[in-house]
């Protein structure tokens, strides 16, 4: 195609973005933006599907049948945010099997926060009420992204993340209402899981390579710093009203802004965690090769399944 051709597709294409009219599978659309919503997309279904783990390994150990289900109808929930995200790749020319192979193989990334190991049962509270609070944050306006499919899976997404974060707000809240020791393990959470979850946003507006162009094209809808604002302004009161402290002693409220002034993130730790350095990373890459070589007997008896049914059909 000429180049004067791309030229006039490309600027139709921005002049949808711009009029907010919802970009589908089959319209026209730069390779550049695809690619780019391939990568998010995908890395967003492996954080789901990844962030299965950390929580998967508390429900054998959770303090009663309530709290047992409710972490189980989580984690489902978790599986089935995975499948919304890899189906919508799929809109995009996204080939399934080598998205997970990326995901095994290290080509692709997941959510930092997934590579910090759940110690005990406050962490349940702290995942739920940090992590998917701030994936709320980042995942509300992402209802309204440019490109259909994805905006679509969001609105599903969002409506199961809002129970999320509201068991583990309770989980915190009872047990900093309860014992000492009880109040000392949701302190302990805390303390390990605040910087992580504020880490989860992403580098700097002026470190993040894609935040420019994603906000023109309408993927992104704030910047990450933006994010993390509006996340650390609405989670502080919630910490300071079940009498925990946030473990930041720069942490302070600024009058004239209306916003939490917070202590430097250290980014050092950061990139060395989505470099493959994290305390989990191999972990949580080593089970999910394992899920997929230990699941080979099902998808080749739900293959074998279909084929007997198809012939069968064939033949009537
Ligand atoms: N963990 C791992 N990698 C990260 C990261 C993080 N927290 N934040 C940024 N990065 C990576 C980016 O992927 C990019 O690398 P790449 O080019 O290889 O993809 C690089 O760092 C530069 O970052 P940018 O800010 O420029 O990248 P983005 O514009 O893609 O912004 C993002 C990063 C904010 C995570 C964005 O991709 C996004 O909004 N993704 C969709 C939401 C999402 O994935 N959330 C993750 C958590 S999902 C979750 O918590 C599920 C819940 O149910 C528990």
């Amino acid at each position: 195609m000429k180049e004067q051709d791309i030229a006039i597709l490309e600027q139709k294409f921005q002049e949808k973005i711009d009029n907010d009219i919802k970009i589908e599978p089959n319209d026209w659309m730069p390779d550049a933006y695809r690619n780019t919503l391939i990568r998010q997309i995908s890395q967003h279904a492996h954080s789901e599907i990844v962030g299965m783990l950390p929580e998967g390994n508390w429900i054998t150990r959770a303090p009663n049948l309530r709290r047992k289900a409710v972490l189980l109808a989580k984690v489902q929930d978790e599986a089935g945010h995975g499948l919304y995200l890899y189906s919508a790749t799929e809109t995009l020319g996204a080939d399934r099997e080598q998205t997970i192979d990326d995901l095994h193989s290290g080509v692709a990334k997941y959510s930092s926060i997934f590579n910090y190991p759940t110690l005990s049962w406050a962490d349940m509270g702290a995942v739920g009420w940090l992590v998917d609070g701030a994936a709320i944050m980042n995942q509300v306006p992402l209802c309204r992204c440019s490109y259909g499919p994805y905006a679509r899976a969001m609105v599903r997404v969002c409506k199961e993340e809002s129970f999320h974060q509201r068991q583990g707000f309770e989980i915190m809240m009872k047990l900093a209402a309860g014992t000492p020791e009880q109040k000392e393990m949701a302190q302990d959470a805390l303390n390990r899981f605040w910087w992580p979850a504020i880490m989860m946003f992403g580098p700097n507006d002026a470190e993040s390579k894609h935040t420019a162009q994603s906000m023109k094209w309408k993927i992104k809808r704030h910047t990450n710093d933006e994010l993390r604002q509006q996340f650390i302004d609405v989670t502080v009161p919630q910490a300071e009203l079940i009498g925990l402290t946030i473990p930041d002693p720069l942490l302070k409220f600024n009058e004239a802004t209306g916003h939490y002034e917070h202590g430097p993130i250290d980014w050092d730790e950061f990139w060395e965690v989505v470099k493959g350095n994290g305390p989990c990373n191999k972990d949580r890459v080593d089970a999910r090769r394992k899920a997929k070589e230990n699941g080979l007997w099902v998808r080749q008896a739900a293959l074998a399944h279909a084929e007997k049914k198809k012939l069968r059909k064939q033949a009537s």
